[in-house]
């Protein structure tokens, strides 16, 4: 009896320390799961306070922006709109939250916003320009770029207005077209002015001196070798005055035309520059327009003169062809190429250009047409393309 007794009390202690091991264990367990449990809290609440400064940095950013913002929905409605935006559209941001993109735009244009809508979910963004609306109905020009669901079913269109830039550009090329006709219209002032005043005083300078020197032998040989001078001063005096005016305006190109002006023209550049001029030049059935001849004219002119200063070419081809309605110029060279540099900055700016080919660009432009000029291998190859505007089409001949 005393035996059971004391193996019970001996079991009891047993099952007692085997519970408060199990106890520390758990203790254990608990407080390690704790401890995670409050490293998880604290890293938690770190990336909570980080995404709430990316948002407060992606916030300022979207209403810093220089740029107009806008977010749709789904159905176009404004979702949010950045204070460019509000600037762009003269509205406020509660007017433009009650607002879908379709009443930012001018009524002509609406059934263009499906189609742009369809290919920025086809294509997943989409730039382009666009006119926009203002609160006042006055419309603005802005080059926009779409990109679908930057969010699911949120759609975020960023705008910037081009209008004064357009204006801008506008105006200077008015400014330039101005420019170019009032040189042309003084260039003929002053060649018929050479030619009428000066060249008829030279005239009748020459028929006094024909009269001296028909009277020359009463003259002392002093004075007959002076006069006999001023003969041959007088004659190339003359030739100057023709061909300075000629140069400045071709009189043959407003009567007879195209052809018998860049022929002689032609011939003359040859024989001064030592350059080898080749032309072929299509039919024409009828007289071109007045300006498409001036335009003609003055870019193998150019042309020309280029190939001489800058080509290193010792020939040159002239090539005039009519098809499709339009009439093409080339002029290629076989010199040193022009360089690629040049054209680049010319695309962007007319940088690199000088005044000969930016003006060769102003005219094709004011005739609607286009001006490729490009290396040729070897040489260059200036191209004018223009619609073909015959005698009496146009009404401001
Ligand atoms: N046929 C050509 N071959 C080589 N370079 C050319 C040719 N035509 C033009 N260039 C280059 O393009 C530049 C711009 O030409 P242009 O606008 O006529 O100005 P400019 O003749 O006054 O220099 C020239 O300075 C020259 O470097
Ligand atoms: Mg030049």
């Amino acid at each position: 009896m005393r035996m059971n007794a004391s193996r019970a009390k001996d079991e009891l202690l047993r099952l007692r320390d085997e519970l408060e091991q199990q106890i520390q264990t758990k203790t254990e367990a608990l407080r390690q799961a704790n401890q995670h449990l409050l490293l998880d809290l604290a890293d938690r609440m770190k990336a909570e306070v980080a995404l709430r400064d990316s948002e407060s940095q992606l916030r300022a950013m979207f209403e810093n922006a220089l740029d107009s913002m806008i977010l749709l929905d789904d159905d176009r409605r404004i979702l949010d709109a950045n204070e460019s935006a509000q600037q762009l559209f003269g509205y406020g941001i509660q007017e433009l939250l009650a607002l879908r993109w379709d009443a930012l735009i001018p009524a002509g244009h609406v059934a263009e916003i499906e189609e742009h809508w369809k290919s920025v979910f086809e294509e997943g963004a989409k730039r382009g320009e666009i006119e926009v609306r203002r609160a006042c109905g006055s419309a603005r020009l802005v080059s926009f770029s779409a990109r679908a669901n930057i969010q699911p079913g949120r759609h975020l269109i960023t705008l910037r207005d081009l209008t004064e830039q357009r204006e801008a550009e506008d105006s200077l090329r008015l400014l330039s077209q101005r420019l170019m006709r009032l040189q042309d219209e003084e260039r003929r002032r002053i060649a018929r002015e050479l030619h009428d005043s000066t060249g008829q005083s030279l005239s009748a300078l020459a028929m006094h001196l024909d009269v001296v020197m028909a009277e020359s032998h009463s003259l002392p040989p002093r004075a007959q070798k002076s006069a006999a001078e001023a003969v041959e001063i007088c004659r190339t005096c003359s030739t100057d005055i023709r061909t300075i005016s000629y140069l400045l305006h071709p009189p043959l190109l407003d009567e007879v035309g195209l052809l018998p002006a860049l022929a002689w023209y032609v011939s003359g550049f040859s024989e001064r520059s030592g350059v080898k001029v080749t032309k072929k030049i299509c039919e024409l059935s009828k007289p071109l327009a007045k300006e498409l001849n001036t335009a003609l004219f003055r870019i193998i002119q150019e042309a020309l003169v280029n190939i001489h200063k800058h080509a290193d070419s010792k020939e040159a081809k002239i090539e005039l062809n009519k098809s499709d309605g339009k009439i093409v110029l080339e002029i290629s060279d076989s010199g040193n190429g022009i360089d690629p540099a040049r054209l680049r900055n010319g695309r962007n700016g007319a940088r690199g250009l000088g005044v000969g080919i930016t003006g060769m660009r102003e005219r094709v432009r004011q005739l609607g047409g286009t001006l490729e000029i490009k290396r040729a291998n070897p040489g260059t190859l200036v191209r004018a393309s223009f619609p073909i505007m015959e005698e009496y089409d146009n009404g401001n001949t």
